[in-house]
C-alpha cells in the first residue's frame, strides 16, 4: 500500500480496483462469519473495519486519484465500506443471542435443589416451659399478669406481710437497686423482686374480684452460679381470689396441672410449711413422673429422677394470708383464695434430666438444639 498521494498521480492505483475492494469486502465478510466467539469478532473487526484495515488504507489512496476517477472509487470504497459495516453488526447480533441463550442455560438456577440453609434460631426451653403451664391455666379461664423486676420493697416484702425483721430482706438475699429513703422506713427501697408473688399485691390492686392470673416471670436472689443455683431464675405465681374457695380448690388445681403437664395418672401432695403471705402454707410435691412412686423402698427399681424419693419437691402455696387481703383493699370476711409458685429451672432440669443449670444461662445452641423447634 502507498501513502496518500498529493501529487496528483494520474495513474490508477493498484488497491482502488473493482476487483481488489470486493476480494477486501468478501475476505471481511468471511472473517466475520468464521469468527466463532465474540472476542474472535473483535479481532476481525479490527483487522477489517480498523484505521490500518485494506479497506480503510484503500480509502486513503482515493485522494491520489485523478479527479475523473475519484467518485467512482469513492462509492465503491463506501459501498464496500457499509457492506462490511452491516455485515459485521449482523455477525455481533447473531454471536450476542447465542451468548443470551447459552448464558440462560448454563447459569440457570434449579430452584428445587436443596442448599444449605442457616438454621433457624429457637426459643429457649425455659421459655417454651413457661407457655406450656401457663397455658394450662389460660385454658381454665386464667388471665397471664406481669409486674416490673425492679420492684418496690413494700411489694416485694411489706404487702406480703414479711416483717422488717424477716431475714429474706436481708443484702445477703435481696439485690437492693436503692435502698430505703432517708429514714430506715420499712418497704421503702427498690429491690430486683426475689419471686413473683409481688404480682399477688399488685393484681389484687389493680384488678376486680374475683381475680384468677397466673404469672411468669424473671426473679434475681444473691446466689452464685453454679450447677444449682442462678441469681437470676424463673418463676410462676398463680393467685385465685373469690368467694368460698378452699384449699380443696387448691389441691385440685395442682393435681390438674401436672396432669396436664406430665400425664393423667399424676397427682400431688402437700407438706406443712411457713410462708408469710399464705396460712396455712404447704410445701408442695409432685408424684415422680418417671417411676410414679415405685421406687419408695423398692432397692430393685432405683430411680434418678427423684432419687427414689417417689415425689418431686415442686414449689409454695398456700391459702392467701387475710393480712395480705387486708394490706391489698379486700375484705377476707368476703373473699378467700389460694396461691403457688414455682421455679421454671428446676421443673426443666426435672422434666429433661438437665444436671447442670449454667447450660440454661450460657446460650450454647447445642443445649437449646435438642428441645426442638417449638415456637
Ligand atoms: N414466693 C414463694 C417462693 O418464692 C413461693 C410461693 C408462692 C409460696 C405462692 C406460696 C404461695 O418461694
Amino acid at each position: 500500500m502507498s501513502a496518500p498521494n498529493k501529487s496528483y498521480d494520474p495513474v490508477e492505483v493498484e488497491a482502488l480496483k473493482p476487483e481488489e475492494i470486493e476480494r477486501m469486502r468478501d475476505e471481511a465478510l468471511a472473517a466475520f462469519a468464521a469468527a466463532d466467539s465474540l472476542d474472535a469478532l473483535h479481532e476481525a473487526k479490527v483487522a477489517h473495519t480498523g484505521p490500518a484495515s485494506p479497506l480503510a488504507l484503500a480509502n486513503r489512496e482515493i485522494g491520489a486519484l485523478p479527479p475523473h476517477a475519484k467518485a467512482d472509487a469513492g462509492k465503491r470504497v463506501g459501498q464496500a465500506r457499509g457492506a462490511v459495516n452491516k455485515g459485521l453488526a449482523a455477525r455481533q447480533a447473531e454471536l450476542e443471542a447465542e451468548r443470551d441463550a447459552r448464558v440462560l442455560v448454563e447459569e440457570a438456577v434449579d430452584v428445587t435443589l436443596p442448599y444449605d440453609r442457616v438454621p433457624a434460631g429457637a426459643r429457649h426451653p425455659l421459655t417454651t416451659m413457661m407457655e406450656r403451664v401457663a397455658d394450662v391455666f389460660v385454658a381454665m379461664g386464667y388471665e397471664v399478669a406481669e409486674g416490673p423486676e425492679a420492684e418496690a420493697e413494700w411489694f416485694n416484702f411489706d404487702a406480703l406481710n414479711f416483717l422488717p425483721d424477716h431475714p429474706a430482706r436481708q443484702m445477703q438475699d435481696t439485690f437492693f437497686v436503692q435502698g430505703p429513703k432517708g429514714t430506715e422506713e420499712s418497704g421503702s427501697g427498690v429491690v430486683l423482686r426475689t419471686h413473683t408473688s409481688p404480682v399477688q399485691a399488685r393484681a389484687l390492686l389493680d384488678r376486680e374480684l374475683p381475680v384468677y392470673i397466673v404469672c411468669p416471670g424473671r426473679v434475681f436472689r444473691t446466689d452464685e452460679l453454679d450447677a444449682t443455683h442462678t441469681p437470676v431464675f424463673h418463676q410462676i405465681e398463680l393467685l385465685a381470689i373469690d368467694e368460698g374457695l378452699t384449699m380443696a380448690d387448691l389441691k385440685g388445681t395442682l393435681d390438674h396441672m401436672v396432669q396436664s403437664l406430665f400425664g393423667a395418672d399424676m397427682k400431688t401432695r402437700l407438706r406443712p410449711n411457713y410462708f408469710p403471705f399464705t396460712e396455712p402454707s404447704a410445701e408442695m410435691d409432685m408424684l415422680c413422673y418417671v417411676c410414679k412412686g415405685e421406687s419408695i423402698g423398692n432397692p430393685d427399681r432405683p430411680c434418678r429422677t427423684c432419687s427414689s424419693e417417689g415425689w418431686i419437691e415442686l414449689g409454695g402455696c398456700g391459702m392467701v394470708n387475710p393480712r395480705v387481703l387486708t394490706a391489698c383493699g379486700v375484705d377476707p370476711e368476703k373473699y378467700s383464695g389460694f396461691a403457688f409458685g414455682f421455679g421454671i429451672e428446676r421443673m426443666l432440669m426435672f422434666r429433661h434430666n438437665v444436671e447442670d443449670m449454667r447450660d440454661m444461662v450460657e446460650g450454647d445452641v447445642r443445649f437449646t438444639r435438642p428441645f426442638g423447634m417449638e415456637i
